[in-house]
């Protein structure tokens, strides 16, 4: 995946549209965040799509489901990009 921080905004955005993106697979996370965070996936929607659920085609995977490391992948009480970088996923999906 291409680094998006700059589509993004700066680190709060990042981190408001990390929070979005926990939101979708109903993990933890801040709502007030997540709310802040929506209007900035649009940089995200043009591979993972609107809702989140991904493109097989360009292997963007969904990120509403809970089964993988999304779920997991930052920690709403220490969100930086350090710790998401630390427990990114390697995961790979058949499809
Ligand atoms: C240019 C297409 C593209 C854009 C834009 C994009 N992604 Fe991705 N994303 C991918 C691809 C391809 C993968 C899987 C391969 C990889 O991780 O490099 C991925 C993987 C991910 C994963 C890991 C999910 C998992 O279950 O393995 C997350 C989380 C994610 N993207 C979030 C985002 C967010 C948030 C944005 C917007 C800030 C974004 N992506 C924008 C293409 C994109």
């Amino acid at each position: 995946m291409p680094p998006m921080a700059a589509a993004v905004g700066g680190a709060e955005e990042v981190r408001n549209v990390a929070h979005y993106v926990l939101s979708l697979s109903n993990s933890p996370h801040d709502s007030v965040r997540a709310q802040l965070g929506k209007s900035k996936f649009a940089a995200c929607a043009a591979c993972h799509g609107a809702t989140g659920k991904g493109n097989p085609a360009i292997g963007a995977p969904n990120l509403t489901d809970d089964t993988g490391c999304t779920a997991g992948a930052s920690r709403p009480s220490s969100t930086s990009s350090t710790t998401a970088r630390s427990t990114r996923c390697r995961r790979r999906r058949g499809s």
